[in-house]
């Protein structure tokens, strides 16, 4: 058995941070971790608890005994609260707006970035997010930035709404994800950014397999030339 490393991607919403993720984790048998699925789970236990997301006292005080059992594995990350999987509840839209709210909460970062670095000490893992390279994992052994056109991210994330069963249009797509952009790059604590030492990669025309046969081949340049086995 070699190392156990981290390896972070990040990028925006749509651009397949998530296939890449599980895909690397599959092929080097490391845990995949979905730290938006952290975000996501605050907001949904304040929706539980009628907790208004976008007051950070209130947040914080609900976090003091918010204990949810996280399980990452190589073909997912599922999170569940007193004994519930609330995973498949986590994408609704009144979610994905709370988790908006609460990633500006400082309160909140900490949480879900102790949480990240328990795992980490777990053993090997794909991690995915917003700031995994810039401030949760600085010293990460590898680090991707995944980015796509805005159009292609709106199509990507109108067709898997559409293989389970949701009805969006592609105009209305384009705005949420844009208003989400303009929100985790432009928030006062840890925005998205290109982590330094990061790989850039615009998957714009790539195919998922284009994708993670590239970062597998970097992977094993980046280790091999720092004598790191995988
Ligand atoms: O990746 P996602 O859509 O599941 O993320 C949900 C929200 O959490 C989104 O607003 C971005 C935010 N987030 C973040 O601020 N930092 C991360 N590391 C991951 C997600």
């Amino acid at each position: 058995m070699g190392h156990q490393i981290t390896i972070t991607i990040d990028g925006p919403a749509g651009v397949g941070k998530s296939t890449l993720g599980r895909r690397l984790a599959q092929a080097l048998g490391y845990r995949y971790v979905d730290s938006g699925a952290l975000y996501r789970a605050v907001a949904w236990q304040a929706q539980n608890v009628q907790v208004d997301p976008g007051d950070p006292d209130a947040v914080a005080r609900m976090l003091a005994d918010f204990q949810p059992r996280v399980t990452a594995a190589t073909q997912g990350f599922q999170v569940a609260v007193e004994g519930w999987d609330i995973t498949p509840e986590l994408r609704t839209p009144a979610v994905t707006a709370g988790s908006s709210l609460v990633a500006t909460q400082p309160r909140v970062r900490e949480w879900v970035n102790q949480t990240l670095r328990q795992l980490a000490r777990e053993g090997g893992m794909v991690a995915e997010g917003r700031d995994l390279g810039s401030v949760v994992f600085p010293d990460a052994a590898v680090k991707f930035y995944l980015d796509a056109d805005l159009n292609t991210r709106a199509s990507r994330r109108q067709r898997e709404w559409q293989a389970s069963g949701g009805d969006t249009d592609l105009a209305g797509t384009q705005n949420t994800i844009a208003a989400r952009d303009r929100q985790d790059s432009t928030r006062m604590v840890a925005p998205l950014t290109v982590p330094q030492g990061a790989h850039y990669l615009d998957t714009t025309n790539l195919q998922p397999d284009e994708v993670a046969t590239q970062c597998l081949a970097l992977i094993r340049q980046d280790l091999e030339a720092r004598a790191i086995g995988i």
